[in-house]
Formats: C-alpha cells, sequence, structure tokens
C-alpha cells in the first residue's frame, strides 16, 4: 500500500505521515528533507538557492546529509523552498521518490507533490492542512524549544512566504489531488489527527 501526505508547512504532515508508517508497518520518506539537504547544500558552498545551476550541481549531496541537524533550521526550509521551484532539480530528485514509493509492500511519503506528481497511484491521499494562525504558533512553539530567539510575526511571515511560493510555482505546485481527502488538524490534537487520519486511510483502502 502507497500512501501519500501531502500539506502546507507545520500542518502536521510529517506526524501524521510518521504515525500511519508506525501503525501500517510501512517504510517513511520525509521528501522535503531532500530538498532541504540540496538548499544547505547551496548555502554550505556559499551559493544562492534561487540560482538554477548551483541547485541542480547540489542535487548530487552526500546521504550523510540527510541526517544533518541543520537540515531542520529554518534557513535550511527557506533554502529548500526556493531551490524545490527550479524544474531541473525537482526532476534530479524525482526517481528516487518514485522508487522508495514503489518498493516492495509499499511506503509512506510525505510532501507537496506525492499525490499528484510522484505517486498518482497512491492508494490512499491524504491532503493536511490549518490555519496559517495554527501553524505558525506550532512551529513557533517548535523553535522556542529548540531555544531559537523568534518572534511569532516573523514566523508568521515566513510560512505565508513559503505558502505562497509553494502553491504559486509553475510545477509540481502544493495543491489538494481530486482523490485525496481533506485533513484540516486546525482544531486537533496529535492523537485526534493521527487517528482522523487513520480513519481516512481504513476509508479508501475498503472503497
Ligand atoms: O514542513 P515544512 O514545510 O517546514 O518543511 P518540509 O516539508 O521539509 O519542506 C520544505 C520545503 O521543501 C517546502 O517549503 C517546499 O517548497 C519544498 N518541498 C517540495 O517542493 N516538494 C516536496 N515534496 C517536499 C518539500
Amino acid at each position: 500500500m502507497i500512501i501519500a501526505v501531502d500539506g502546507p508547512a507545520a500542518s502536521g504532515k510529517g506526524t501524521i505521515a510518521n504515525a500511519l508508517a508506525m501503525h501500517y508497518g510501512l517504510p517513511h520518506l520525509d521528501t522535503g528533507l531532500l530538498y532541504r539537504a540540496v538548499g544547505i547544500a547551496v548555502l554550505r558552498a556559499g551559493g544562492d538557492p534561487a540560482d538554477e545551476s548551483e541547485a541542480f550541481h547540489a542535487c548530487g549531496f552526500d546521504n550523510a546529509l540527510l541526517t544533518d541537524p541543520g537540515l531542520r533550521s529554518e534557513a535550511a526550509g527557506r533554502a529548500a523552498s526556493i531551490v524545490s521551484a527550479h524544474p531541473s532539480v525537482r526532476a534530479a530528485l524525482l526517481e528516487r521518490q518514485r522508487d522508495f514509493a514503489r518498493q516492495e509492500g509499499g511506503a509512506v511519503l510525505d510532501g507537496r507533490d506525492i499525490g499528484t506528481v510522484i505517486a498518482p497511484e497512491a492508494d490512499a491521499k491524504l491532503f493536511v492542512t490549518a490555519s496559517p494562525d495554527v501553524r505558525a504558533q506550532r512551529r513557533f512553539d517548535e523553535l522556542q524549544r529548540t531555544g531559537l530567539a523568534v518572534t511569532y510575526e516573523h514566523v508568521l511571515g515566513d510560512i505565508r512566504t513559503r505558502d505562497e511560493r509553494d502553491s504559486g510555482r509553475g510545477i509540481a505546485p502544493l495543491k489538494q489531488a481530486e482523490d485525496a481527502a481533506l485533513l484540516d488538524t486546525s482544531a486537533l490534537d496529535v492523537e485526534a489527527a493521527v487517528a482522523t487520519a487513520i480513519g481516512l486511510v481504513e476509508q479508501r483502502r475498503k472503497a
């Protein structure tokens, strides 16, 4: 079974994808990490994420980078959102994600274009969302726990910019697949969101 989980920043898609993977005993790929790795590789080489050829060259990053704690930073998220709009970068990362999705037994993948581009054939698709305010508050709390000095307004501004860039790009924009179930987590805690997600996947499986 392939499960596709898409949605905007801090919507809870990563947590839900992880919980679904545990529940069904499937391997999980957080595809945002691939774009974050490209973004960080460009920044560390002193390059500009907006430069397509520099970003494309960074796609050959070493797999060890995928476990680097720096990937979780806001700078990496911002750089990821910029490099991910380059068609050559998306093309370079495509096969890797498709191979993961099509492995024997299936997989859970989360990102922006899993249900639309990477695995349109997925058995279950969820589009996880939440209001910008709720998402900004979650990301703000997360960042505060890691000891980073940021303001709520700054985080909200960053989330809005990223939403616009991710939804407005010409290639593989963030959008709900026609056959994806919508899951709004604005008023749900983690437990309730995960229980709802499992319920939606079960409905799809039976359909
Ligand atoms: O959850 P959050 O948005 O903070 O981070 P992420 O899921 O790691 O994604 C970081 C950035 O990578 C997003 O803003 C997207 O621009 C990009 N991305 C993408 O374009 N396609 C994907 N399948 C996953 C991430």
